[in-house]
């Protein structure tokens, strides 16, 4: 077991490079087998979930090559068996396999997905927009077994904007006859990079981006390539660390489109920042305003932002509310923070947080991923020595993290526990 030892209080200035986007990158893979020929996807992130998706590719028969940040796929041999529990428990989107290969072989065998442990997180949208386009699903024991004798287009309309589930439909309709169109879909950028890929690779794909996609079916899809979009998340997590220890530290790959919540929120607190084509620079900001904030799906103040979020508010003058509204069990971060010095009560499933506290380094849990991002910013912050345990979730999800934070003056390691 190894853990995540952080020097508090050293001021970071420099450049971090922000990666290709992990939750691009874990629904391109899958969807990489799509393609009769082969795949190209380039600014992968040097994250654990990859490691494992390639693995899943492996079992399938997939010829996968891997350099530097490039993963050439070639799924002409593919042999469609079942995706095994030790895989698919490891992460959530191990379920994009579900969607690529019964649109690609109109069969699956795949157990049950994992992911991190915020809350309920059932898939039935998913399982019945693939009901929707002609397929029969059987649960037997800890495995779906999803067949169709024929995918046809279908109209599909989602109950919510789920991203798994927009998605998944998009892949396992790609190749059905006929149309499909899903309603109420979700807009994240992620849809977009992921319809764009299979656009590239000859599907017909309109809409990705807004709440009704349409899908004209294709019987061939041909070689194609896609470079992953730039990771909103960990950027939104490396601005915060700005925030809170930076002295000009410059964030560079930062869409502004994808951030508008984030930013607007920042300028709302007084946040000293400057955003110039890429690139943000920002320094620690003293006397922040408290403000309210509530998870909404895109373009709303994504959930994913919320644990590091609170690490900030923990540091304004004044009490500012975070209101959490995807997940019902997203605040594994708060018990820790508290230990470390902040003032944050849980009331449902609202974070309330009186500011300014000093933070103490503390020993803490990692108990999901991004409660591991807001553990790492509050050591960043904080006095003296922090260790956070479990870092197998910060791994899952942030590209070589210890190296990006002490390439610009952080004092962080990772030790055997
Ligand atoms: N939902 C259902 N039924 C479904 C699907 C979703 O009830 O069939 C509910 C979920 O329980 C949740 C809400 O709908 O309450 C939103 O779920 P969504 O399907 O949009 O989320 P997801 O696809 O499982 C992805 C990201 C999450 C991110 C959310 C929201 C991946 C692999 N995961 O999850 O990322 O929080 O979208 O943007 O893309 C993370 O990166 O830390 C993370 C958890």
């Amino acid at each position: 077991m190894k853990k995540i030892v952080i020097e508090g209080n050293q001021t970071l200035s420099g450049t971090i490079n922000i990666d290709g986007a992990k939750n691009s990158a874990v629904a391109l893979i899958p969807a990489a087998i799509l393609s009769d020929e082969f795949t190209t996807i380039y600014n992968v992130p040097n994250i654990s979930d990859k490691n494992v998706l390639i693995n899943i590719l492996k079992d399938l028969n997939c010829q996968v090559l891997e350099t530097d940040n490039i993963l050439n796929i070639n799924s002409s041999s593919l042999k469609n068996v079942l995706i095994r529990e030790d895989l698919t428990s490891k992460l959530r989107a191990s379920y994009y396999f579900m969607g690529a290969l019964l649109g690609k072989c109109k069969h699956v065998e795949i157990c049950l997905p994992g992911g991190c442990n915020i809350g309920a997180r059932p898939i039935d949208y998913h399982l019945k927009g693939f009901e929707q386009l002609g397929a029969k699903i059987t649960i037997e024991d800890n495995k779906y077994i999803i067949d169709a004798k024929k995918l046809e287009g279908a109209k599909i309309y989602l109950d919510f904007p789920s991203v798994g589930a927009t998605i998944n439909i998009m892949l396992a309709s790609v190749k059905a006859s006929g149309t499909t169109i899903i309603y109420n879909a979700a807009k994240e950028p992620e849809i977009v990079n992921v319809a764009t890929f299979l656009n590239n690779m000859g599907a017909k794909i309109t809409g990705a981006g807004t709440s009704k996609i349409k899908i004209e079916g294709v019987e061939f899809l041909h070689k194609g390539i896609i470079e992953v979009i730039p990771d909103r998340i960990e950027a939104a997590t490396y601005i915060i660390a700005g925030a809170l220890v930076g002295n000009n530290l410059k964030i560079n790959g930062v869409i502004k489109e994808h951030m508008e919540s984030l930013l607007s929120k920042l300028s709302e607190m007084n946040v000293n920042y400057k955003l110039k084509d890429f690139e943000l620079t920002i320094s620690k900001t003293d006397n922040m305003k408290p403000v309210s904030i509530k998870s909404q799906v895109f373009p709303g103040f994504v959930t994913d932002m919320g644990q590091p979020m609170s690490v900030l508010l923990t540091q304004c003058d004044g009490i500012s509310f975070f209101e959490e509204t995807i997940y019902d069990n997203r605040m594994g971060h708060v018990k820790y923070l508290n230990n470390m010095g902040a003032d944050i009560k849980v009331k449902e499933n609202t974070e309330i947080i009186c500011g300014k506290t000093k933070l103490q380094g503390k020993k803490v849990i990692a108990t999901d991923l991004r409660a591991g991002a807001s553990l790492v910013l509050a050591g960043l912050v904080a006095d003296k020595t922090t260790e956070i345990s479990q870092i197998d979730h910060i791994l899952r999800g942030y590209a070589n993290i210890v190296e990006k934070l002490n390439n610009v003056g952080a004092k962080v390691k990772i030790v055997d526990e």
